[in-house]
């Protein structure tokens, strides 16, 4: 089968992670405690690389949402699979996602997650298709704008193929 065309390099990957890494850290220097909370399942490789590489201390978290719709067509409606195993009531919250395309996603977490009590949210994505978005959404850590493109690679998936690419790819979808 052959390979995915690159879109984004995995060493162009590896030095934009860093980058945000340090960012991140550099941002959160006088808290004692943030809590990582990782959109499954595409951000669970950005999720891992990042956490490494933060010289604050942190603790990592899993959400599971899942989107109504059929193979690439979002429909906007989301709903939670699975919810944060610790409580984030007054503590700081990032969300980490793989990528941002309409924001539904993001937007439907951070209403959520704000019932919870936390004392701030911020969020980061690798990827942001910011000409797919169909709702105002903050995103605070972006580590590639790309344009209106399916990709796939390092977490991101095309009916579950190509997570585990170690480089963003370019697919062409078949129902799109
Ligand atoms: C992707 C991505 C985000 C969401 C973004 O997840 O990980 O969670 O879509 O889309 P939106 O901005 O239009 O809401 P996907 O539904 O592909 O699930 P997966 O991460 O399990 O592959």
């Amino acid at each position: 089968m052959s390979q995915p065309p690159v879109l984004i390099s995995e060493a162009d990957i590896q030095k934009r992670v860093a980058e945000l890494a340090e960012e991140i850290s550099r941002d959160y220097q006088d808290k004692d405690d943030v809590v990582l909370i990782g959109v499954l399942k595409g951000s669970f490789i950005f999720l891992a690389d990042l956490s490494r590489r933060l010289t604050i201390p942190r603790t990592i978290e899993f959400i599971a949402v899942s989107s109504y719709g059929n193979g690439s067509v979002q429909s906007g409606a989301v709903r939670l699979v699975m919810d944060v195993r610790g409580n984030i009531e007054g503590r700081h919250v990032l969300i980490v996602e793989d990528i941002v395309d309409t924001g539904h996603t993001l937007s439907y977490l951070i209403g959520m997650l704000r019932s919870h009590g936390p004392a701030s949210i911020r969020t980061c994505t690798l990827l942001h298709k910011a000409e797919r978005a169909e709702v105002d959404v903050k995103i605070d850590y972006v580590g590639f704008g790309i344009g209106d493109e399916w990709v796939v690679g390092y977490g991101l998936d095309y009916a579950e193929q190509n997570r585990t690419l170690p480089y963003i790819g370019n697919v062409e979808p078949t129902d799109r």
